[in-house]
């Protein structure tokens, strides 16, 4: 048995990391949870946003699962999320996008891996107010952080037989510090000869992306633009509730969907835990538990691809629990 810091989270999250459980024990997975309380429900039931159990948790286990935790938007407390990615240096965040048959869109060959440098650039939370009328945010861009994300995309394209590695930017505008982030995958590009490379503006990839997304191949970006290629790319398989992700560092890794806390269908059945069950599978592989990683995913795509089931999400009336118990009784259960 294996033991995993698993972080319910806010909104929804407590009813996709039931689902995940519920899941990964009728797969027979070999995971231990160590179940930690943060965000804004673990304020009511601990008086701290992140205890500092969660912290030791995450410290002994190194591997954590985690649901999403709501953040305040225009004030309050600074992105938890944001926060653990800088404390663990999940320097990578890696979220593969990729159709999944049976979820119907206009497109039906997506299948991206978006690598979004997970710890500096806007999100280094070095904003000052200058006056009442004037606030500054600064964007911090180093030669370090930009080659490790970059060897990171590299080394996956290798390992996983991809293609081509595209590098997004905004140097045009930013030329120091997106200039910087730019040279410094160039150069790292060429250590991999047969890895095709390709430079793109963000606000070109975005329509490109809505246009054809079958012609890219691994995304390779800074911490903004790669959040919201995220969202973007999303929208292009099917939603949020499909898109799962990682946060990858060198002693530490933490899963998680790429959606938030969805506040407005908290606690209604209403969510979706394919990106959260997505997730699982991705920290399965990661701990080299490929066999059982393989009968839950292969259970997941046998459930959705049956034209009968169709989530919320995709204006269906399949909730949270039915579907958690349609891919149980899949796996046998
Ligand atoms: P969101 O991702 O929570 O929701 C956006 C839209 O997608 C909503 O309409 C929601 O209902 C829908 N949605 C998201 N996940 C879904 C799922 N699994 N099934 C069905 N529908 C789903 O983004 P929003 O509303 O901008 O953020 C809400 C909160 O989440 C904020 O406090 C934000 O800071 C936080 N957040 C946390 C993240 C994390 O913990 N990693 C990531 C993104 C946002």
């Amino acid at each position: 048995m294996i033991t995993v810091t698993l972080i319910p989270g806010d909104g929804i999250g407590p009813e996709i990391t039931h689902s995940l459980q519920t899941v990964f024990s009728a797969a027979k997975a070999p995971i231990k949870w160590d179940v930690q309380e943060a965000g804004l429900d673990g304020l009511e039931k601990t008086g701290s946003l992140v205890p500092d159990s969660v912290f030791e948790s995450i410290e002994h286990n190194r591997i954590a699962l985690k649901g999403p935790l709501a953040t305040p938007i225009g004030k309050g407390h600074r992105s938890l999320n944001v926060m653990l990615r800088q404390r663990y240096d999940l320097y990578a965040c890696v979220r593969p996008v990729k159709s999944i048959p049976g979820i119907t869109t206009r497109y039906t060959q997506v299948d991206l891996v978006i690598f979004r440098e997970n710890t500096e650039d806007l999100y280094a939370g070095k904003e000052v107010q200058i006056s009442a009328d004037e606030a500054h945010s600064l964007k911090v861009i180093t030669r370090q952080a930009s080659t490790r994300i970059a060897q990171a995309a590299y080394d996956y394209a290798v390992a996983n037989h991809r293609q081509q590695v595209t590098i997004v930017t905004k140097a045009n505008i930013m030329k120091l510090s997106d200039g910087l982030f730019l040279e410094a995958c160039r150069e790292v590009s060429k250590h991999y000869p047969l890895i095709k490379t390709s430079e793109i503006l963000v606000d070109n990839l975005c329509m490109q992306l809505v246009v054809d997304p079958s012609r890219f191949d691994i995304l390779l970006t800074e911490n903004l633009y790669g959040d919201i290629l995220s969202d973007l790319a999303a929208g292009l398989v099917g939603g949020l509730g499909f898109v799962p992700g990682a946060n990858l560092g060198t002693e530490t890794a933490i899963f998680e969907a790429v959606h938030g806390t969805a506040p407005d269908i908290a606690g209604q059945d209403k969510a979706n835990p394919t990106a959260m069950l997505l997730s699982g599978v991705l920290m399965l592989r990661h701990l080299q538990l490929n066999d059982v990683a393989d009968r839950i995913e292969n259970a997941i795509l046998s459930v959705l691809s049956d034209p009968n089931v169709i989530t919320v999400d995709r204006g269906g009336s399949v909730g949270t629990q039915a579907l958690t118990q349609l891919i149980c009784r899949a796996l046998g259960a």
